[in-house]
């Protein structure tokens, strides 16, 4: 019997997320709600990598056939780095999340910074353009972050974190992009935060996985000021809860980050959006604790 007897021309693509670990990743999840959704013929998986092992993976993945695959903590670099071509965003950013193969050719790309935005403006009803933004941290995931955050035409963004050099190297390796459209970037410690206030902060360390907040000084939020966690988990983080006690308007979690960044790598490897809301209040569900 012919092989492709029962084949309508609808394949299944595959897809999977690399990173070390994954056991907890719910981007499985997540893609395979937007395929049922979309009617997307696709299966998507989680792959553990070991370290030092990125490259080989990557390249048994693509010649078996895969399509595409979402990079997570600590291959991001070296995903960049393994891209033929990259968008101007992912050139910058040092760090690509989404990898598309097209013939011989692997293209790069980060969804960090658009899925922060899009939760912010389009989910939480946050405008960006003109305000005082503070973004906690300078590793990682803050570079991920930072053109698309400047794209949206703030007044002023600063980079604090616990090792102020850090901070000061990546507002510099940022200020030319705010000569076009106005929004000044610079780095510091956080001692150099005392006597200012801010529209938005956004943390970005790593802090919260230990249960710990950066050392901030109590008069740092504007009336009205959204606090914006890059972790999400259960419960409120250790920031979370230092913004409510110091009177933020609004205070985020970053699942919907989470969710947005995985639908604009959904939509450029399928060339179609997902409905997100849906999708974020159904992992809001599943991480939720169970109700006694
Ligand atoms: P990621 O890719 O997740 O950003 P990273 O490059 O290791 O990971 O960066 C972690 C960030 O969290 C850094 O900004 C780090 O500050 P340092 O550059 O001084 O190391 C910050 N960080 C980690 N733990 C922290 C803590 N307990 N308090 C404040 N900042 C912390």
């Amino acid at each position: 019997m012919p092989d492709d007897l029962f084949d309508f021309g609808e394949r299944v693509e595959r897809y999977a997320v690399m990173g070390n670990p994954i056991n907890h990743s719910k981007s499985p999840m997540i893609h395979t709600l937007f395929a049922q959704q979309t009617n997307q013929s696709i299966e998507y998986t989680a792959i553990h990598v070991d370290l030092g092992g990125f490259d080989q993976a990557v390249g048994n993945f693509k010649a078996s056939g895969g399509k595409g695959l979402n990079i997570t903590v600590p291959f991001k670099e070296e995903a960049w780095a393994l891209a033929t071509e990259r968008t101007d965003r992912a050139e910058r950013a040092g760090a690509v999340n989404t990898l598309k193969f097209v013939d011989n050719k692997i293209l790069g790309e980060n969804t960090d910074g658009i899925g922060l935005v899009t939760d912010l403006t389009a989910n939480h009803g946050c405008e960006l353009k003109g305000k005082r933004i503070l973004l906690l941290g300078a590793g990682g995931a803050a570079r991920g972050v930072i053109a698309p955050l400047m794209e949206q035409q703030p007044s002023e963004i600063i980079i604090a974190n616990r090792t102020p050099d850090r901070a000061v190297g990546l507002a510099d390796h940022f200020a030319d992009l705010g000569q076009t459209n106005g929004c000044r970037i610079s780095g510091s410690g956080f001692p150099g935060l005392e006597g200012q206030q801010f529209d938005i902060v956004i943390n970005a360390t790593a802090a919260s996985l230990k249960g710990e907040v950066p050392p901030l000084p109590n008069e740092l939020l504007n009336d009205n000021a959204v606090c914006y966690d890059m972790m999400y988990g259960a419960e409120p983080t250790a920031f979370m809860n230092w913004a409510t006690n110091h009177g933020a308007a609004k205070v985020q979690d970053g699942l919907g980050m989470l969710v947005e960044q995985a639908a604009e790598s959904f939509y450029i490897w399928r060339g179609v959006r997902p409905d997100t809301k849906s999708v974020i209040q159904t992992i809001r569900h599943s991480i939720a604790p169970a109700s006694k």
